[in-house]
């Protein structure tokens, strides 16, 4: 008799993106920020007293909660703060499905979703995307959850906040918004998650991407207070660091300096795509620090010819996606070195 549970026996793990570490490389494939974060993180890392170490951290991260509720205009009792974005996904399919309950989310979208479902040992509903790539309207009942990842990822796509937040009213579970790219998009649903009628739907955030912390583990959710609470009462007890703590606040307190630097993703990001359709892509629209795109020749083997030129970036096999790559924007001059390579190989 095996000693693993059946259901963690049977399931496939997350494979995380690779994480290369050659001189000179170009990483383009896992959405991390090219621009360094705030140079009041620096202050606040050379300025920690390395002997508070000994103790443990602030368990409920009041004075960051504080400050993550002033910037959303909500209560600190509204916020919840995670070790990444990915523990606060965990901690919602333990805290808001019953076991066997379905966890919807779209196809495709974030791989995580489907591997945490499993963990958990639900029924996974995905619901599959328009054959654009945009997102059809789920039904009311479609699960007991629904992640709705906006902007999307792999593909780029931003939808609606409007239409968000009909779906939000209508929907009869709870409906976590996973907005880990928000900052690179023309608008947001986080009015969704403060308004004062809201009772089932979570945004979230990260400091991985627009903060140029994805090092560090820091994400954050911001919704009613019940649910916030259920949250709390099943984290681990001290979920955040201390050091984590110091420079989530710096970061999130230095608002222009990401601000700054999410502008010039965006400004990349139509240089890139710009050059790319020049050379007969397919790009979609993004909203967010990545194009998704389809190259006028085979997508496997230019991600191949990519990879041993010590460029990375991101190739999904599944049926929908095989044809495309995800390439995150990096600085002006990594796409000029992808666009170099691009054209040596044709592509
Ligand atoms: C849609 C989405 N949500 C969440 C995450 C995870 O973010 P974090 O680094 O905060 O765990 C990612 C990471 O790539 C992502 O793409």
């Amino acid at each position: 008799m095996s000693l693993i549970c059946k259901h963690v026996d049977a399931l496939t793990g997350y494979t995380p993106g690779e994480q290369p570490r050659f001189e000179g490389m170009v990483k383009l494939n896992t959405n991390e920020n090219p621009y360094p974060p705030s140079p009041d993180v620096s202050a606040a890392l050379a300025s920690f007293d390395w002997q508070k170490l000994r103790l443990y951290p602030d368990p409920v991260c009041n004075k960051v909660r504080a400050l993550i509720a002033e910037l959303n205009g909500c209560s600190p009792e509204q916020v919840f703060v995670g070790n990444g974005s990915d523990e606060i996904l965990a901690l919602f399919t333990r805290a808001f499905v019953e076991v066997g309950g379905r966890i919807g989310y779209f196809d495709p979208t974030y791989s995580l979703y489907s591997v945490l479902a499993a963990i958990r040992d639900a029924t996974v509903k995905p619901f599959a995307l328009n054959a654009d790539f945009t997102c059809p309207l789920p039904p009311a009942d479609y699960a007991d959850t629904f992640i709705w990842t906006n902007p999307n990822a792999p593909t780029s796509l931003m939808a609606d906040p409007e239409v968000i937040a009909s779906f939000a009213k209508s929907f009869k579970g709870v409906l976590l918004i996973d907005e880990a790219y928000a900052d690179f998009a023309p608008a947001n649903c986080m009015s969704i998650a403060t308004a004062p009628e809201n009772t089932n739907t979570l945004v979230m955030r990260t400091l991985s991407k627009s903060y140029s912390l994805a090092g560090m583990r820091f994400g954050y959710c911001v919704g009613p207070k019940e649910l916030i609470d259920a949250l709390y009462k099943i984290k681990d007890s001290y979920n955040m660091d201390a050091l984590a703590q110091v420079i989530g606040f710096a970061a999130l307190n230095d608002q222009a300096h990401m601000k700054q630097n999410a502008a010039k993703i965006i400004q990349t990001r139509a240089t890139l795509a710009q050059a790319l359709e020049a050379r007969g892509w397919q790009v979609l629209p993004s909203a967010s620090n990545f194009l998704f795109a389809k190259p006028p020749v085979n997508a496997a083997e230019l991600f191949a010819a990519l990879r041993e030129r010590h460029i990375f970036v991101r190739y999904f096999p599944a049926e929908k996606t095989k044809d495309y790559l995800r390439i995150t924007i990096g600085t002006p001059a990594e796409v000029e070195k992808l666009l170099a390579v691009l054209a040596d190989y044709n592509a």
